[in-house]
């Protein structure tokens, strides 16, 4: 490891699992101190007690615990650098049988909980002397696929709330959004346990391979390093040569 976080005050939602508890492993080792959210207390437990890291349970979506839980963040670590916002929920269905609470609440944890998360820590990320924000998007932000509606939806609307934030937050703060094709983590659990669908999500792509969470949070490492200091309001699309973008 490098040290590219190194004294970098980092807060991740959805660490319990997939591609946040990824990235809070990268992070860790790079040498920045972490803040860790999620609503899954067993498994937040885990990934904070091998990383030595903050955690709180909290559900993205309820405005008023992430006030609490994102202030006790910002008093622990004295101060945050940086947000990575990858708690999210997936639901397909055809649109006429979409039921406006499934529909809810995927806006509510996929976009409105970005929002809930990052308007929390903006004092704090404000009184950092530059700071960085990553949202993990997707690909369906950009392609229509069946039965995704409100998926497509959700991440549509988190790619152009980050641009919009990088006009609003710059000069001292910059954000971006990362877009996974196919990653193999708990949400595609029912695509890669399945050798048939497992073969055709492969297939489709250039790397004829499904993504690792490591795949992904390399690309939250540069977003959230100097690396990328010239960088902000824009997408990584990491989805192995899929959608174009
Ligand atoms: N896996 C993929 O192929 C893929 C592709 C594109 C985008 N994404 C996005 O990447 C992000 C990470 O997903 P993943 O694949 O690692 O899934 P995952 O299910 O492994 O992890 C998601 C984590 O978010 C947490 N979470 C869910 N709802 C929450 C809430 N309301 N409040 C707090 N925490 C909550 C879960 O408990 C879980 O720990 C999500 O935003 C997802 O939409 C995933």
């Amino acid at each position: 490891m490098t040290g590219r976080l190194a004294g970098r005050r980092v807060l991740i939602t959805g660490a319990a699992s997939g591609m946040g508890k990824a990235v809070a492993e990268l992070f860790a080792g790079e040498g920045a101190s972490l803040a860790l959210l999620d609503c899954d207390a067993a498994k937040l437990s885990d990934v904070a007690a091998f990383l030595g890291a903050f955690a709180r349970v909290c559900d993205v979506a309820e405005a008023g615990s992430v006030e609490t839980v994102v202030a006790e963040a910002a008093k622990s670590l004295g101060g945050l650098d940086g947000v990575v916002s990858a708690a999210g929920i997936l639901a397909t269905k055809p649109f006429a049988d979409f039921d406006r609470a499934t529909w809810d609440r995927l806006i509510a944890v996929n976009l409105t909980g970005p929002f809930n998360v990052i308007h929390s820590a903006l004092p704090a990320l404000q009184a950092a002397p530059s700071a960085t924000i990553v949202n993990i998007a997707s690909v369906s932000g950009y392609l229509p696929m069946a039965g995704t509606t409100g998926y497509s939806a959700s991440k549509g609307g988190l790619i152009m709330f980050t641009k919009s934030l990088a006009f609003d937050l710059g000069p001292n703060i910059r954000a971006n959004c990362i877009c996974p094709g196919v990653i193999r983590t708990e949400m595609t659990r029912y695509i890669w346990e399945s050798p048939e669908h497992s073969q055709r999500a492969s297939d489709r792509v250039a790397l004829k391979r499904l993504g690792a969470p490591e795949d992904v949070s390399r690309a939250a490492l540069y977003l959230s390093s100097e690396d990328s200091a010239f960088t902000t309001g824009t997408e990584i699309v990491v989805d192995g040569g899929f959608c174009w973008r």
